[in-house]
């Protein structure tokens, strides 16, 4: 998607950035992992195919990326963006005749910042960047039966289980954005702070070259 092409935001611990070429390389490492090929259910990419991904998150209307970074790491002088990368988390809108309904992913790929809470702070706040920004109404979450982690974490975050595929061994979990989720939502996430990527990334340099 364009929209979110020149956005950043800004959470307690994390930054969420638009995934960008500069991107790809730690990306393409990261799904090397068998572990988490089989966790997010993904077949592995050459580096090529990456690169074509990246070009597809940005361009189709129907898919909405960001990178996880570690905002700490990423205020440090001399490190580099993707350095301080540790994941990312997706918006996939999969009914074309309707809009508002739209398929959640995130990934915490760097097994150091599992456990921490930094799952939840990055769910909440890619869904009150969809429910504000996408106009989502509701949010799907398709996971493996096996990952107890990513269930538990979406049913703390109040989805209910709807159905469950065993060929794909796979449940579906689902919430309707109603009007006490979007308050729920909104105070949940009321640290958070969009802002023009370009010039954070301006203010960073500022910041660690004085
Ligand atoms: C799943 C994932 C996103 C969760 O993020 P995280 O930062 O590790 O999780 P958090 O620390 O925010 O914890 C979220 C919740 O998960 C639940 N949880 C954690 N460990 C659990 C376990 N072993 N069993 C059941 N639920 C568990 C808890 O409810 C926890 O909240 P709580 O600590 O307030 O009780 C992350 O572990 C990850 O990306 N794993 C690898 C890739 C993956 O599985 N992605 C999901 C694909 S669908």
């Amino acid at each position: 998607m364009k929209i979110n092409e020149n956005i950043s935001l800004e959470g307690q611990r994390v930054l969420l950035v638009p995934y960008n070429e500069n991107h790809v390389s730690r990306y393409h490492e990261w799904m090397k992992s068998p572990e988490l090929q089989q966790l997010t259910a993904s077949e592995p990419l050459t580096l090529e195919q990456e690169h074509a991904m990246q070009r597809s998150w940005r361009e189709d209307h129907d898919k909405c990326t960001f990178i996880i970074l570690d905002k700490q790491l990423w205020t440090a002088p001399g490190v580099e963006e993707e350095q301080c990368m540790l994941g990312d988390v997706n918006i996939f809108l999969t009914d074309p005749t309707d809009p508002s309904l739209a398929e959640l992913e995130i990934m915490i790929a760097e097994a150091s910042y599992r456990g921490r809470g930094l799952g939840k702070e990055v769910t909440r706040m890619m869904m009150s960047y969809g429910v504000t920004r996408l106009g989502i109404k509701k949010f799907q979450a398709k996971i493996g039966l096996d990952n107890e982690v990513s269930v538990g974490m979406f049913k703390k975050l109040h989805f209910q289980e709807v159905s469950v595929c065993k060929v794909f061994k796979e449940v579906t979990l689902e919430m309707t954005v109603d009007e006490a989720v979007r308050t729920r939502l909104r105070d949940e996430t009321a640290f958070m702070k969009e802002r023009d990527y370009t010039q954070a990334c301006r203010d960073r340099q500022e910041l660690v070259s004085q």
